[in-house]
């Protein structure tokens, strides 16, 4: 069995990671959990917002946030030392946090430094997170799920000027799998999803993720020409690639779902998997025929 072969699990009073919960989706996973009765600890990099988040949903002790690189091993160690000596351990680890690669671009213009940093957060974040915590919830014997954020660009098919990005999420979507597989015949009450934000654009920080790019992983050279946009600029962008105004997802109930998907224990969590389904079969025949397969087109 791959799928649902544990019962759901009870939030009331278990502990959440939510890495990149400071803002965006991360955010919305937050509140839906805080109501639901869960702990939760936002682990994000952006002190401010962390700080910012933590007032507004106002959760005292239940809510801890801890200042995080998920690309460092020794952060990811201490937030999970904070996590134990706050709440125990970690029950729901939400591997969120992801970032683009800096202004999209045709390929040969992506700069190793795009790559360094785009798998940085999105995959090695991942492959960090998984290592520092799940010895620890295996060795705890608690009901735990960890849960990847992966996109539809990449996890599913490549929005082609999204190229580095696409590629990390397909990266992250294939572990996860692999993940789970393992987590199968280790015979611990542990399991693993993927969730697929989807329902429209997403008006979160991902489009200015460059805010919080590290010194060290800069640009060297003109790269794309671009590092960010306003979402009211991508929302021009799309409307102007495809004739037609791009319907704009609710935040709050995509982090709402991404819960109950997990709690479920659900390995595929996503929306509109039939039109979804519908481009995987078309991939598939196309690849079966030793072509190339239909991409995303949303004229990015
Ligand atoms: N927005 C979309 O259209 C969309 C679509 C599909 C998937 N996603 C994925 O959803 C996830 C959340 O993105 P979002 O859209 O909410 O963007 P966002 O920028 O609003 O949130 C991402 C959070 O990650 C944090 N972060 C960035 N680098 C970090 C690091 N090194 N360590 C710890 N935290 C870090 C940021 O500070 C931010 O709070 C990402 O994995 C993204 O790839 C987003």
């Amino acid at each position: 069995m791959t799928d649902g072969d544990l019962p759901p699990i009870d939030p009331a009073g278990r502990t959440a990671v939510v890495t990149g919960g400071a803002s965006g989706i991360g955010r919305a996973i937050v509140d839906s959990l805080l109501a639901r009765g869960a702990n939760v600890v936002i682990a994000d990099i952006e002190t401010a917002a962390i700080n910012r988040t933590s007032a507004e949903l106002d959760a005292g002790d239940r809510l801890l946030g801890v200042v995080t690189d998920v690309m460092d091993e020794a952060s990811v160690r201490a937030l999970a030392d904070a996590t134990e000596a706050a709440f125990g351990g970690c029950d729901l680890l939400f591997l969120n946090a992801g970032v683009t690669s800096g202004g999209g671009g045709l390929p040969w213009q992506q700069e190793p430094n795009d790559w360094r940093w785009c798998f940085g957060v999105n995959v090695f974040g991942v492959g960090i997170g998984v290592s520092e915590f799940v010895p620890r919830m295996i060795e705890r014997g608690e009901p735990a799920q960890i849960i990847v954020t992966s996109s539809g660009d990449g996890g599913f098919a490549p929005v082609a000027t999204a190229s580095v990005y696409a590629a990390s999420k397909a990266a992250v979507s294939c572990f996860t799998e692999a993940l789970q597989l393992n987590l199968l015949r280790q015979g611990a009450p542990v399991r693993a999803s993927v969730f697929y934000p989807s329902g429209g654009l997403m008006d979160t920080g991902l489009y200015t993720a460059a805010r919080n790019r590290h010194d060290h992983l800069q640009r060297q050279g003109e790269g794309t020409g671009r590092t960010s946009m306003t979402f009211d600029q991508l929302v021009e962008r799309v409307a102007t690639a495809t004739g037609s105004t791009p319907a704009i997802a609710d935040i709050d109930e995509l982090g709402a779902f991404a819960v109950d998907g997990a709690l479920a224990r659900r390995f595929i969590i996503a929306r509109d998997l039939d039109t979804t389904g519908g481009l995987l079969h078309d991939r598939a025949d196309a690849i079966a025929r030793g072509e190339l397969p239909p991409s995303h087109r949303i004229g990015l």
